[in-house]
């Protein structure tokens, strides 16, 4: 497995990073059910009560959760397999803010550059869409994720956290890139993707 990673880093294996269309509505379910079911699923503040609503969801409750509040998402994809999604929806139009949420790559595609390539992608699309910020949340002690939103300027604009059904307590950080018309965000959205 690990020699089969290393191959695929030095050959810059084929991975297309694009939006998603309906007609990828359920592989990206089964990707979200994958993602909340395994190891990760704790940055998700997955519960097995949370995971088991997920997945008595109807197909029109997934195409809600996927494409509602102008929402996309951006998809990278290796053959015909979705192997990283990241969600995207416009949180609060009157102050152009949206929220980037649910990303998730899977293991073995992780470390590829997939991850810069993904919000790259969904990064432009929000401008395209008309948005000036975008928000996120992050778990604490989130280490990946927190490296790839501070490469694109995102920065710590509170902290929370929430009482999961399991009595656990989920403590998170709330990042925000407030300024989306910055010519050095551009700059590097272009790079990445003219790279890709
Ligand atoms: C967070 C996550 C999406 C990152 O995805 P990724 O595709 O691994 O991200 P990238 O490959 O772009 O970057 C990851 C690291 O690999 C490095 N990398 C990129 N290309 C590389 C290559 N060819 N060879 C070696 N390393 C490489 C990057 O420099 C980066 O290093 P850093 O963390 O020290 O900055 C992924 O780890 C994941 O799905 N985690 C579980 C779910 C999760 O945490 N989601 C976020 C919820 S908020």
């Amino acid at each position: 497995m690990n020699e089969d990673i290393s191959q695929r880093r030095q050959e810059k294996i084929d991975i297309k990073v694009e939006i998603a269309t309906g007609k990828d509505l359920l592989a990206l379910r089964d990707l979200r059910l994958l993602a909340i079911q395994s190891k990760d699923g704790h940055v998700f503040a997955a519960t097995r009560e949370s995971v088991e609503r997920e997945m008595a969801l109807t197909e029109e409750k997934w195409r809600e959760y996927f494409f509602s509040n102008n929402g996309f998402v951006s998809v990278s994809r290796y053959g015909a397999e979705i192997v990283g999604m990241n969600l995207a929806f416009e949180k609060a139009p009157e102050e152009n803010l949206w929220r980037m949420r649910a990303l998730y790559i899977k293991p073995e595609f992780r470390k590829m550059g997939i991850g810069v390539r993904m919000f790259s992608m969904g990064l432009r699309e929000i401008i395209r869409l008309g948005g000036k910020k975008v928000s996120a949340n992050i778990e604490v002690g989130n280490k990946d994720s927190w490296n790839l939103v501070t490469k694109f300027g995102f920065k710590k604009v509170s902290s929370g956290s929430v009482e999961l059904e399991t009595g656990e307590t989920f403590h998170y950080d709330d990042v925000e890139l407030d300024d989306l018309d910055d010519p050095e965000l551009i700059k590097k959205i272009k790079e990445v993707l003219n790279a890709g």
